[in-house]
């Protein structure tokens, strides 16, 4: 999919913006402040509908109106997409084509769009469920019985929550759930495991390009079963030994929820081993190296690199603004760019944004 062209009307500080885009790179290049990474929080927004900077849609609306419209024509290899989205105070619909879309797992698989923003420096040492969201973000968008099986599971885990919470638990229920649960189960950690180990075989050739110093890295998932034998024998024993457990403390202890991964490099934990500088890398190689694993060409992802030069010496800018090429197409927003051959979109403080091409 490429964004050919993007119209934004009362979204966050723009009253109204039209631009159109190319294939290949395009960098958002103005002073701090001017709405930079509103344009590109409008286009990933085209693939979740829901913001990478808040949960509050109320934000994204400009202050003082009553909705924003996000408006996108996206051409794949066949025909133009036209998406619209209208952000209300009382919710959003979802238009494509003109025909209201209900679900919005739909937009997920039409539109895919990958972000990384400078606070991803904290994937790391950030809590678990950073990593299992990056997991499931991912999952979901290339494998299609994914979020099917992650929320059926979320949902039979609350019930089961709930269930254990009870004065008198129903012993039975618990059981009839955590049957269902190992089903749901399956797909979700045999996804993940299927996710890690292509991700091993992609991330070291992305960090070798992004800086050579660092391609001896390795993604080790925990899943919360051994995945050799007969799955459901495994994950129900494993349910069944924290039973005692999840009884005393009234909550589900074990099962995919609970999974996390560790990043190694050189055989040490990035978390703890890793420089500042290092774990930017490593998490901005993390953040691109889905667009390689996508085996469906329809399926690979727009990429957004919100601010992520500031952060780098030259040289490491110089290696990814070349590794960019590989993409078909790119948003990069910044404050400078003193590389050529890009179309550069220049946000000015009165949000106009004056368009030319660097050569
Ligand atoms: N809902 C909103 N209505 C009007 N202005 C907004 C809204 N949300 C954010 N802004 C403004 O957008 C600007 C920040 O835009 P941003 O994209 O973060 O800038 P940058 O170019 O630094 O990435 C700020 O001036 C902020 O006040
Ligand atoms: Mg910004």
């Amino acid at each position: 999919m490429v964004l050919k062209r993007l119209e934004l009307s009362k979204f966050r500080n723009f009253s109204n913006l039209q631009l159109d885009f190319n294939e290949g790179l395009n960098v958002i290049i103005g002073q701090n402040g001017v709405g930079k990474t509103n344009i590109v929080e409008a286009i990933h927004y085209l693939s979740l509908a829901r913001s990478f900077r808040t949960n509050y849609d109320d934000a994204l609306i400009k202050h003082g109106q009553e909705e924003a419209t996000i408006k996108a024509y996206l051409d794949d290899e066949h025909r133009t997409h036209k998406i619209e989205i209208t952000i209300g105070k009382d919710g959003k619909r979802v238009r494509h084509n003109d025909i209201p879309l209900t679900r919005l797992s739909t937009l997920a698989e039409l539109v895919n769009v990958v972000v990384f923003e400078p606070k991803d420096v904290n994937f790391f040492n950030g809590p678990p469920s950073l990593r299992r969201n990056y997991l499931d973000v991912h999952l979901g968008k290339t494998k299609n019985l994914y979020l099917n099986g992650l929320s059926t599971y979320e949902n039979l885990l609350r019930e089961r929550n709930a269930a254990l919470k009870k004065d008198n638990i129903d012993t039975i229920e618990i059981d009839v759930l955590q049957a269902q649960m190992v089903e749901a189960s399956e797909v979700v950690t045999k996804g993940r495991a299927e996710f890690i180990r292509n991700l091993n075989e992609i991330l070291p050739k992305v960090l070798k390009e992004l800086d050579p110093s660092l391609a001896n890295i390795k993604v080790n998932y925990k899943p919360f079963v051994t995945l050799k034998g007969d799955y459901k024998t495994n994950a129900e024993a494993v349910f069944n030994k924290a039973k005692a457990n999840d009884y005393k403390y009234r909550s589900t202890s074990v099962g995919p929820q609970r999974e996390d991964f560790i990043t190694e490099l050189n055989g040490q934990d990035v978390s703890e081993y890793a420089s500042q500088g290092q774990k930017r890398i490593i998490a901005l190689a993390l953040a691109i190296s889905p667009y390689f694993i996508a085996t469906n060409r329809q399926k690979r992802p727009i990429i957004v690199l919100d601010d992520a030069l500031s952060e780098l010496d030259a040289n490491h800018q110089q290696r990814l603004v070349k590794f960019i090429n590989k993409f078909n197409q790119t948003f990069i927003t910044t404050t400078s760019f003193p590389y050529q051959g890009s179309e550069l979109y220049e946000v000015t403080k009165n949000q106009k944004v004056i368009r030319r091409r660097f050569v």
